[in-house]
């Protein structure tokens, strides 16, 4: 089993995303031991946004001139676009920024986003290329959203489970901390919370 490991958070050692995506890899590898884990920090190091003459030469197919910084933009997106492909389960760290994901996020999102390599479109409509995949979405947030009052600002995990069903990745599981920030709740709390998930979906 191959396993996408991303995380997207800046921080390093509080971070709650991390603590939470390094959790569901861990357990997964607990039960797969011949699991293959191919990690991708984001946080650390954020892939470019794409620039135009990578957008031409994705979108249209337009003639760029290629510039050394473009091969090594598009050296990137290959790379990042074959290592979720080959991947069978995908584990993303995803904080809540401003009701949304942080921006690093957004741009290998937008790297591996790719008509004609992820999703097509037909005339019955999108049809992802890269279905068959699980994907475990790590969501930490401050605050709480997941109440019928609150789930309108939520534009982050209803996001990701959009755009990962658009390239066909239907099986998609939230990990969720959230009320991080919340005294009542805080961080251990909400990791608790998130761990009990994990460990009902996985025991199941
Ligand atoms: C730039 C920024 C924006 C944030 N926006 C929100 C928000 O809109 N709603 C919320 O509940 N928490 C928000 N938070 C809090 C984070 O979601 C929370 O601290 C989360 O644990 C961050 O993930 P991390 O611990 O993995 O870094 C924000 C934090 C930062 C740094």
């Amino acid at each position: 089993m191959k396993i996408l490991h991303i995380d997207s958070s800046p921080f390093i050692n509080d971070s709650v995303s991390r603590e939470l995506s390094a959790m569901i890899v861990s357990e997964l590898c607990l039960r797969h031991p011949d699991a293959d884990v191919t990690y991708r920090d984001l946080g650390t190091m954020p892939p470019p946004h794409l620039s135009a003459g990578a957008m031409s030469l994705l979108h249209n197919a337009q003639e760029v001139a290629i510039t050394p910084e473009l091969q090594t933009e598009l050296d990137g997106i290959y790379q990042s676009i074959e290592e979720l492909i080959a991947c069978d389960v995908l584990v993303i760290g995803a904080p809540m920024y401003n009701h949304s994901i942080p921006s690093n996020l957004k741009a290998w999102l937008d790297q591996v986003c790719q008509k004609g390599k992820t999703f097509r479109y037909t005339p019955q409509g999108v049809v992802g290329l890269i279905p068959g995949k699980t994907a475990y979405i790590a969501s930490s947030r401050g605050g709480i959203y997941s109440t019928p009052e609150t789930l309108v600002h939520d534009f982050q995990e209803p996001y990701l489970v959009s755009i990962l069903e658009l390239m066909g990745v239907a099986g998609c599981h939230i990990i969720r901390a959230e009320g991080v920030s919340r005294q009542a709740i805080g961080r251990e709390k909400g990791l608790a919370e998130g761990r009990e998930t994990l460990l009902q979906i996985l025991n199941n």
